[in-house]
């Protein structure tokens, strides 16, 4: 065997050793990004003071639009849930003096967490995880 041809099959040797880790590697880091992704870590949106004076806080996190009111049966406690009305769409507002989400398309009523309570929608609204750390509203998305 002549030294080249050596050398080329050495070459190719740790290429083909190598390249298993490498992907690996590669595949390592793409899930360990997507599980970051989808770990949904918590999101500060607001003060604990703002939705007190205001009644809700409206916003939206990694493009869910969202509103967080509190919870009237733990007043340290809030909740959380999609504006979007299960019936066709729509935009729920949230009542402060009912302490109801009403849609106002066609009537649709859901209590603070998301359940309906009167009205056509077929489902509750989507909710997520949501809790206060000192004065911040945080929200899970
Ligand atoms: S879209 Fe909300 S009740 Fe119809």
């Amino acid at each position: 065997m002549k030294r080249r041809e050596f050398t080329n099959l050495l070459g190719l040797g740790l290429l083909a050793t190598s390249l298993p880790v490498a992907i690996a590697a590669c595949q390592s880091d793409s899930t360990s990004e997507a599980e970051g992704q989808g770990s949904g870590e918590f999101t500060t949106v607001g003060s604990m003071a703002d939705l007190v004076a205001q009644g809700s806080v409206s916003t939206t996190v990694k493009g869910q639009d969202l509103v967080v009111v509190r919870d009237a049966t733990n007043p340290d406690a809030v909740l959380a849930v999609s504006p979007v009305c299960t019936h066709a769409g729509c935009t729920v507002d949230w009542d402060r003096a009912e302490e109801l989400f009403i849609c106002p398309c066609h009537g649709g009523r859901y209590s603070p967490d998301g359940t309906v309570v009167g009205g056509p929608p077929p489902k509750p609204l989507a909710t997520f995880e949501a809790k206060v750390e000192g004065d911040q509203v945080m929200v899970k998305v």
